[in-house]
C-alpha cells in the first residue's frame, strides 16, 4: 500500500490498488450458510464451525439512541468482517496468485474466525431488531489487497481500530447503565484481541502489541470502514447510522502508513470538499491546524503541521510523529483538527476536519 502516492479519495486508492485494475472488484458477505438470516439448523451449523453458540441471555425491547448507534456501529463493522473473511479463505482455498503461501492450520484458523464474525454479527443484529431499532444489513465491499501478507496486514489493522471503537462502545454502554452489554461486549474484545496476536505473529510482530490498546473514537472507526465499502452499495442511507464520516487522512500517499519504528515526518492528504467546517481554512497558511495523535490510553495529544499546500480543496501537509518519546508501537490515528491539543476524546471529535490517519509501526521482531 506504500507505493502509491498522491491520492486523495478512497475510492480513487482503491481503483488504483486493487490487483492493478481500474475497476475494483466488489464482494459479499456469505450466503452459502443462510447468512445474513440463517435458520436455526443453519445457526448450528455457523456455531458448529465458531467453536461457540451466540449469547441466549434476553435482551432488551428498547435501548438508549447511543447504544443503538454502538450497536449499529458494530453490526455495520462485523457484517464487512464476514466478507473480508469468506474472500480471504476464497483466495486461499482456490490457490489464487498471491495466496498459495498461506501457513499450515491457517485455513482451520480462518475458517473459524470467519464463523465467529458471523455470530459477532447477528448477535447485534438481532439485539437490534429486539429492541426495534434499524439494524444495518450487508454493503458490497472492497479490499486494497491482492496478496496474503498484506491482507494479514489489512485485517490486524482494521481489528485493532475495532478494538479501539469497542473500547467506547462499553463506555457508551455503561452511560447507560447496561452493564450486561459491558459484559458481552467486553468478551469481544478479548476474541477480536486473541485474533489479532495471530495476525502480529505472522506478520512477525510481538502477539500482544502494547501494555495498553490504542482507544479509537467511534465516527473515526465508521469513517475508517467507508475505505471498504462500495460507495453507494449499501441497501440504506449511511446516515441511519447517526455518526459523522470524515474525510480521508491519507498518510505517506495511502489509507494505512506502515512505516519504521523511529521519529520521522509524515505527509498527509485531505480533501475537504465535503467539510463545512474546514471551509474557513481552505486556501490559507494552516494557522489554526493541527495534527492530532491518538496512541494507548494516552490523552490525544497535537503537533503543528507544516509545508501546508492546496490544490482547490485538497489539503497536503507534513507533521512529525514523535514515536520515541511517546512509544508509538504499534496502531495510533491522527486527525487533522482546528484544537491544539484537545482535552478528551470528545473534544478530539469535536474538532476534526478529516480523520483517522491509519499508522502502524513495523515493530518487526526479525
Ligand atoms: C482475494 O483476491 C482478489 C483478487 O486478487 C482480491 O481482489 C481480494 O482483495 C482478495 N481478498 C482478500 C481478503 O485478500
Ligand atoms: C518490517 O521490518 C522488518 C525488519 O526490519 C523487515 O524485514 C520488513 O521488510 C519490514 N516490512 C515492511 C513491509 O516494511
Amino acid at each position: 500500500m506504500r507505493f502509491i502516492s498522491s491520492i486523495v479519495a478512497a475510492s480513487v486508492i482503491l481503483a488504483e490498488v486493487v490487483a492493478g485494475a481500474k475497476v475494483p472488484r466488489a464482494f459479499g458477505v456469505p450466503t452459502n450458510d443462510g447468512f445474513p438470516n440463517p435458520s436455526p439448523q443453519q445457526i448450528l451449523d455457523i456455531s458448529q464451525r465458531a467453536k461457540g453458540r451466540l449469547p441466549d441471555g434476553a435482551t432488551p425491547t428498547s435501548l438508549p439512541p447511543n447504544t443503538i448507534t454502538a450497536l449499529q456501529l458494530i453490526a455495520f463493522n462485523e457484517l464487512f468482517e464476514t466478507a473480508f473473511f469468506t474472500s480471504l479463505i476464497n483466495n486461499i482455498t482456490s490457490g489464487a496468485d498471491g495466496y498459495q503461501d498461506a501457513p499450515s492450520g491457517a485455513l482451520a484458523i480462518l475458517t473459524a474466525v470467519q464463523a465467529q464474525e458471523e455470530l459477532h454479527a447477528l448477535g447485534a443484529i438481532s439485539i437490534l431488531q429486539t429492541a426495534g431499532a434499524f439494524a444495518p444489513s450487508p454493503c458490497q465491499y472492497q479490499f486494497p489487497v491482492a496478496k496474503l501478507g498484506d491482507a494479514v496486514a489489512l485485517a490486524e489493522t482494521f481489528t485493532a481500530v475495532v478494538l479501539g471503537a469497542l473500547q467506547n462502545a462499553n463506555v457508551i454502554f455503561g452511560q447507560d447503565g447496561l452493564s450486561d452489554f459491558v459484559r458481552l461486549v467486553s468478551s469481544v474484545i478479548g476474541q477480536e484481541g486473541e485474533q489479532n496476536g495471530f495476525y502480529r505473529l505472522l506478520l512477525n510482530r510481538i502477539p500482544s502489541e502494547k501494555p495498553f490498546l490504542t482507544t479509537v473514537p467511534p465516527p473515526f472507526a465508521f469513517s475508517a470502514l467507508q475505505l471498504f465499502v462500495v460507495p453507494g452499495s449499501c441497501p440504506f442511507p449511511l446516515s441511519n447510522i447517526n455518526l459523522p464520516i470524515f474525510p480521508t487522512l491519507a498518510t505517506n500517499g495511502g489509507p494505512v502508513a506502515l512505516i519504521q519504528p523511529n521519529d520521522q515526518t509524515l505527509s498527509f492528504q485531505a480533501d475537504l470538499s465535503t467539510s463545512e467546517a474546514a471551509k474557513q481554512y481552505i486556501g490559507g497558511d494552516g494557522s489554526g491546524l493541527y495534527m492530532t495523535y491518538t496512541t494507548g490510553q494516552q490523552q490525544p495529544f497535537s503537533v503543528s503541521i507544516t509545508n501546508v499546500q492546496w490544490q482547490g480543496s485538497v489539503i497536503s501537509f507534513s507533521a512529525t510523529f514523535p514515536f520515541s518519546s511517546n512509544q508509538m508501537n504499534g496502531f495510533s490515528h491522527g486527525a487533522l483538527t482546528t484544537t491544539n491539543n484537545p482535552s478528551s476524546l470528545d473534544a478530539l471529535v469535536q474538532c476534526t476536519l478529516a480523520a483517522p490517519a491509519v499508522i502502524q509501526v513495523n515493530d518487526s521482531i526479525l
